[in-house]
């Protein structure tokens, strides 16, 4: 069984019981986050999305002290190496497995300077392989096309975690529009409500999404959601 468990924002932690994987831990400074970088132990890998500081977040402490393998792209690993953490480098398109599960990266659209203002290449969302299931995090990104393609090539997807908060990433109604191009199983908000400027009613997409034939979960921040 999968587990996922949403930490607010765009932070999600992946276990099968094994495994243990951390996207984009942005906890200091968020007042949506229920744990802090010190709870973290026995990590096998955090993935990062893109440079902004609510996604890389506490990465640094936390992948320093649990020694996880930080997997990003490649401007964003040289980063996190520059500042002692172990990392794997990947880009765009690329994908590879790891012990912890399957890591593919796909485009979004959106940017990737780092908390200083320094590029860190390209902003990306990834599909993930843990436990023979498909988890898609979009990241932070703007609706795209292609998204029909992540769902028919890389699908089917077990779980869509999605941007709908407007003003950075798609708002309500582009990520109801995802959810038909992605066809997931199930399809979860993020990044809303963590900030005034990302302030959106989840239950309005909820309902927007099952209006088109999706099924959408709208997880709180502190919750899991299973997947046997
Ligand atoms: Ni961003
Ligand atoms: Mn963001």
């Amino acid at each position: 069984m999968l587990k996922m468990h949403f930490h607010g924002h765009s932070c999600w932690e992946f276990t099968d019981g094994t495994h243990r994987v951390l996207v984009d831990p942005f906890l200091t400074g968020n007042p949506l986050a229920d744990v802090t970088a010190a709870s973290f132990d026995g990590l096998d890998a955090i993935v990062i999305t893109h440079g902004h500081g609510d996604h890389i977040g506490d990465a640094v402490e936390i992948a320093k002290r649990t020694g996880a393998l930080v997997v990003s792209n490649f401007e964003i690993v040289n980063w996190f190496a520059s500042r002692g953490c172990k990392g794997h480098p990947m880009n765009i398109g690329g994908g590879r497995e790891f012990p912890f599960g399957h890591v593919k990266f796909t485009i979004a659209h959106h940017g990737s300077t780092g908390p200083e203002g320094e590029p860190l290449g390209n902003p990306m969302g990834v599909v993930l392989g843990i436990d023979g299931k498909k988890i898609y995090h979009a990241g932070d990104t703007a609706l795209f096309y292609d998204m029909k393609l992540i769902g028919e090539m890389y699908g089917p997807l077990d779980a869509a975690l999605l941007p709908i908060g407007d003003n950075f990433t798609m708002g309500i109604d582009d990520a109801v529009k995802a959810v038909e191009l992605l066809a997931p199983k199930v399809a979860i908000p993020m990044h809303y409500n963590t900030f005034d400027v990302i302030r959106v009613d989840p239950k309005e997409w909820a309902r927007k999404v099952e209006s088109k034939g999706g099924r959408p979960a709208v997880v709180k921040p502190g919750g899991t959601y299973e997947i046997s």
